[in-house]
This record gives C-alpha cells, sequence and structure tokens, in this order.
C-alpha cells in the first residue's frame, strides 16, 4: 500500500482527491488540512512530513481569494505564503523523503491572449489560402507555453510552480481552471460558479452573466480520477493540463446548468466590463491538454454533478 498523504482534504479538490484514492487498496490514505499542517510553516512542514514519510504527496492546499489577494496587501502576502512559498516547502519535504509529489496550478498563470496558430506550410499570415481551409486550429495554452500571469493570484500559482520545479524532479505540476464539485467543508473553500448561479438563482428572476470571458470547466471527482490514473501509469513527471473537454463562456455556463436543472430563469449576456472586479481575467483561457487522454464533456461532468445533489 502506498502511503498517500492528501493537503487541503477539506476543499473541493482535496475531498475529491480522498474520495477516490480511499476507493483503491492499494493507496493508504492520509487526509490533512490546516488544523493538521499549515503549509506555509516551513519548519512543521518539515517535521510532520519526515515524522509520516509518505511515497506520494497530493497538494490541493491553496489560497484561492482572486480579488481579494488583487486589492489587498496582506492578502497578497498571504497568497504568496500558501500558493508560492508553500509548495517549494512541500517540494523539498518530498525530495527529502523520496516521495512524488501531486501539486496543483491554475489557468491564470497565462494572461488570455493565446498565439493563433498557422498550418504547416503557410510562409504568410492569411486567413484566405488553401492551407487555411481545412485547418482547425487548437486555440489555447500548450503545457509549455509561455507564462505571463494575468493578474497577482495567477502570479501567486506561477511562484509556486516555479519553487516546485526548482526544488525536485518527482513531481507532477496539473493546472486546472474553474473547478466545480461538492461543496467543501473548509470554511474559506471558493464557491464554484455553478453554485453561486444556483445561490443567486434563489433570489433573483434574472441575472446578467459575463460572455465574453472564455475556459474551460473543471469537475473535481474527474480531476481527481486522471490524477491517479497519472500516478498508476506512472506517466512521465512534469506539466499537466486537465480539464473537462470543451469551452465555454459563463453565461454558456449558466445557460447549460439552468437547462439541466429544468429551472426557469431570465439569463442575460453581458460583457466583462459590466462587472467590475479589482482582479482582470482572461477573455480566452483554454488550457490544451496535449499528454493524456481528454476528460469527458464539461456538459456531461456537470449533469452528474446535479444528478449527486
Ligand atoms: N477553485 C478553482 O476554481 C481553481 C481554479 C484553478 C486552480 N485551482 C487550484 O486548485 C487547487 C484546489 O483548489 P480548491 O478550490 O479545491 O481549494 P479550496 O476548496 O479553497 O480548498 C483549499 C484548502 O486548503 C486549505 N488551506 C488553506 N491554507 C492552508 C495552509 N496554510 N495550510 C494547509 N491548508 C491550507 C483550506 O483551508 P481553509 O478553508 O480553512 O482556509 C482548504 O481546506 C488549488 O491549488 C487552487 O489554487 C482552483
Amino acid at each position: 500500500m502506498k502511503k498517500t498523504l492528501i493537503i487541503g482534504a477539506k476543499g473541493t479538490l482535496g475531498q475529491a482527491l480522498v474520495k477516490v484514492f480511499q476507493k483503491d487498496k492499494n493507496f493508504k490514505v492520509i487526509a490533512w488540512d490546516k488544523e493538521d499542517i499549515d503549509i506555509t510553516r516551513e519548519k512543521e512542514v518539515h517535521k510532520k512530513i519526515s515524522f509520516l514519510h509518505p511515497e506520494i504527496i497530493l497538494n490541493a492546499a491553496g489560497y484561492n481569494a482572486v480579488d481579494e489577494c488583487e486589492k489587498d496587501k496582506h492578502e497578497y502576502i498571504l497568497a504568496k505564503k500558501v500558493n508560492g512559498q508553500a509548495p517549494g516547502y512541500l517540494a523539498l519535504a518530498a525530495k527529502k523523503n523520496k516521495a512524488v509529489l501531486v501539486h496543483y496550478s491554475s489557468d491564470y498563470v497565462f494572461d488570455g491572449k493565446p498565439s493563433i496558430p498557422e498550418p504547416s506550410g503557410c510562409s504568410h499570415s492569411c486567413a484566405t489560402c488553401s492551407l487555411h481551409q481545412d485547418f482547425q486550429p487548437k486555440i489555447g495554452f500548450q503545457e509549455d507555453d509561455h507564462v505571463s500571469p494575468i493578474n497577482k493570484y495567477g502570479e501567486t500559482k506561477l511562484l509556486g510552480e516555479k519553487n516546485v520545479q526548482k526544488n525536485m524532479k518527482k513531481f507532477y505540476l496539473i493546472r486546472l481552471s474553474r473547478l466545480f464539485g461538492e461543496k467543501a467543508v473548509s470554511f474559506n473553500s471558493k464557491k464554484s460558479f455553478f453554485d453561486m448561479m444556483l445561490e443567486l438563482s434563489k433570489t433573483k428572476k434574472t441575472l446578467q452573466v459575463i460572455d465574453d470571458e472564455i475556459g474551460c470547466f473543471t469537475y473535481a471527482p474527474d480531476l481527481a480520477k486522471k490524477t491517479k490514473e497519472i500516478i498508476d501509469s506512472q506517466k512521465p513527471f512534469g506539466i499537466y493540463h486537465i480539464v473537462n473537454d470543451g469551452f465555454a463562456s459563463w453565461y454558456d455556463g449558466a445557460q447549460e446548468l439552468f437547462s439541466l436543472n429544468k429551472q426557469k430563469i431570465e439569463i442575460v449576456p453581458v460583457e466583462s466590463k459590466a462587472f467590475s472586479r479589482p482582479a482582470k481575467r482572461p477573455f480566452l483561457s483554454i488550457l490544451i491538454n496535449s499528454k493524456t487522454n481528454p476528460l469527458r464533456d464539461w456538459r456531461e461532468a456537470l449533469k452528474e454533478h446535479l444528478k449527486n445533489g
């Protein structure tokens, strides 16, 4: 049995990881959250992890208040500690204990302006030549694309990525976006977009929803299963992009949600500038997974999520 430590076990992703790994008898799961370990304390991290001596560490702990850390200096410092420095401590502790580390990051390490690929053989930038006619480029960000964080939260996540890469080799760094899943028990856990929509629909007849920001949803149980698959199949260490298949605007997401839920509510598409949010958001933020089989379409995942209540 592989001793597997899951940190952030009370969060949306953490609790899905616990469920998936606990079902497999090959893994002995130890589930920790903030009250068991504070990952921002370097000495505590080394002491507790060395004592436990796990073979695998899954770090699902994170600071996710994107707007708070953009506008508040103290929150930004906290975000840098949790998302930036702590993954480096975990990487060193994992290395010392010869453990594999899985760490999760975000599409916000990119700027939301992916380069548009040209068909091979086309030497000029055009949209009408014959080479373009059958060319269906995958537009989005590949695992090794240039990173350029869109906001302060993205900066803190990138710092975490760099600290993991600097401190060890046996890591899986998995980027995801727009996470949803069973409501987390942890106090500060980030509410998913779908949960926010359902909550708003209890008191409002009309909802304005942004339709000019495109991205990919990630269903926590699907990501958890894929994480185990990556470990089980001993995939090469490195960066992975794991999101559900297909992309959508927030407006598309809301439409699908209320249609599946058979809820009658008016949804009005609006531009992102209709809302003033402290942190910038990407207009086009599609994570391209070029290393593993794709996850199912986000609509199927959402259907299952709603069925499970
Ligand atoms: N949610 C998204 O849409 C999204 C998008 C892209 C990437 N991600 C990444 O995916 C991962 C999982 O996100 P999530 O949404 O599942 O997070 P979450 O629900 O907010 O859960 C994070 C957990 O980490 C705990 N934690 C916070 N600070 C800690 C510390 N210093 N030491 C130990 N534990 C600590 C939290 O406890 P408290 O609640 O008590 O603080 C919480 O239980 C994170 O790396 C996140 O950055 C998430």
